[in-house]
């Protein structure tokens, strides 16, 4: 009994105790990431900030980053169009680095000031944009070519090659069925029904396995030639 006592006794008191956390310093809502779809001329980063009630200035930036976790490595403005802007762009990726970056972004607006750390390999953050120019033809015997490019914005798909997934439902089924990953840019699908309408998707991911695999592409739409 005394046991059940005493522990209710300090269950009241701990929860008692928790609007005195009111005290502190209210969480950043300010929310950063950074992703490198460029990998790696450069490393992008964005981020959100819910609007400040009833304020007629806007909020402000200032966006910078260090090699390194230590808070006396020098830093760099990570680089913004405008002050206002909410996203940056670190230039110059140092590869395979073996400390991490750390991007800090601070608000400065009426209430205050308040920052967000983003600490962060660049190979890790890899996530390209998605395949572009999907497009299907049809070749003989029920098959179905698909072709794409890389995504525009992967500066050097020759040295940093990427692999692909490729992803295909017929209008009406259910699931889609995936194939893949294969580093070439077409592949054909075999035994396709005649005259069904095929809905056909390419994601594109780091070659190595680094970071992420993109979006799904837009899908694959007839390519012109289809016949002519
Ligand atoms: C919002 O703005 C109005 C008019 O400028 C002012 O009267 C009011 O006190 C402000 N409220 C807050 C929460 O700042
Ligand atoms: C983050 O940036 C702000 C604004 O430049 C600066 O005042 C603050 O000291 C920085 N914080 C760290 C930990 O570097």
């Amino acid at each position: 009994m005394a046991l059940r006592l005493v522990l209710v006794l300090v269950l009241t008191l701990w929860v008692g105790c928790v609007p005195c956390r009111g005290r502190e310093v209210a969480p950043t809502q300010l929310r950063a990431q950074c992703q490198a779809s460029r990998y790696p001329i450069a490393v992008d980063c964005f981020w959100t900030l819910p609007p400040a009630p009833n304020s007629s200035r806007p909020t402000s930036f200032i966006a910078t980053y260090r090699l390194g976790v230590a808070a006396r490595g020098e830093s760099w403005p990570c680089l913004q169009l405008t002050p206002e802007a909410t996203s940056c762009t670190i230039p110059n990726v140092q590869m395979f680095s073996l400390v991490p970056y750390v991007l800090n972004v601070t608000a400065v607006h009426p209430r205050g000031v308040s920052s967000s750390f983003v600490p962060f390999v660049p190979e890790h953050i890899i996530k390209p944009d998605p395949p572009e120019g999907v497009r299907l033809s049809l070749l003989p015997g029920q098959r179905l070519w698909v072709q794409w490019e890389p995504p525009r914005s992967w500066p050097f798909p020759e040295i940093f090659s990427l692999k692909y997934r490729i992803r295909y439902k017929r209008h009406g089924a259910a699931h889609f069925r995936q194939v893949g990953p294969i580093e070439a840019t077409s592949f054909t699908l075999k035994a396709v029904r005649p005259r069904a309408k095929y809905c056909i998707q390419v994601a594109a991911q780091d070659l190595t396995d680094y970071g992420e695999s993109s979006a799904w592409s837009l899908p694959a739409t007839p390519s012109v030639t289809l016949g002519k």
